[in-house]
């Protein structure tokens, strides 16, 4: 019988503490991204990996011109969330494990990628985007909504550094706040379609994670 250490170590991602909160929290922070959601998913149609689901909570936003859905979620308690929210949705979603470093998938097999609150988390951004490229099909959507350095100021992207190389990443499972998504979303070869800079919450304090980016961008070439 495999010890427990042996089983923990054939997860990808382990961070079992952060996704029972984060399973949590982010029900409760629906009133606020329901509307982001919403934004990031307008639109999109075809078949569609998603990245980093987490417990699912992008699914129920899916446009009916999605024929189908492979939801990407290395961490198990968070794909088990997930699972049940595929039950609900109204499109097919498969979820399954794996990372965005190395997607399971055929190349070229998808019309439409998405990230939403991920670059900060996966080990390596650039081999995350590569992978994105690799499997969306020439002409085909990167839809992405995540939160990076401060575009502006002194002091809130030297806090960011400094709580990259502390405890931001210990405290919330892998996070990072002073990584540029966009800049890597262009160096990975991406043509950046739209983009607009936000605040989340858009109100009240801002938070070393408040910064953040919401757009889409394409691969380059024709189908
Ligand atoms: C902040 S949560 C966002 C979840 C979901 N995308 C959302 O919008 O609510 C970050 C997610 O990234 C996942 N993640 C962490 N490292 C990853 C990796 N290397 N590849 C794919 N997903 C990863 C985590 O397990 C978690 O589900």
């Amino acid at each position: 019988m495999p010890s427990r250490s042996a089983k923990v170590s054939r997860d990808l991602v382990h961070h079992p503490v952060f996704a029972r909160f984060y399973a949590r929290q982010s029900v409760a922070a629906e009133t606020v991204m329901r509307a982001h959601r919403e934004e990031l998913l307008a639109g999109i149609s075809g078949r569609v990996i998603e990245i980093g689901a987490g417990n699912g909570l992008n699914f129920s936003y899916y446009p009916s011109t999605v024929s189908e859905v492979v939801a990407l979620e290395p961490e198990r308690l968070l794909r088990k969330l997930a699972a049940d929210a595929a039950l609900r949705a109204e499109m097919p979603v498969d979820v399954v494990p794996g990372a965005a470093e190395a997607l399971p998938v055929k190349s070229e097999a998808f019309d439409a990628a998405v990230f939403s609150l991920v670059l900060c988390s996966v080990r390596s951004v650039e081999r995350s985007l590569a992978e994105a490229l690799r499997v969306l099909r020439p002409g085909g959507e990167l839809r992405f909504l995540e939160h990076g350095r401060a575009p502006s100021g002194r002091v809130m992207p030297r806090a960011q550094k400094a709580l990259d190389r502390t405890v931001w990443p210990l405290l919330f499972g892998g996070c990072h706040v002073a990584r540029e998504p966009l800049a890597a979303i262009e160096d990975a070869g991406f043509s950046v379609v739209t983009y607009r800079r936000l605040l989340i919450p858009a109100r009240g304090p801002r938070l070393p994670s408040s910064y953040c980016v919401l757009g889409t961008a394409r691969r380059p070439g024709t189908a």
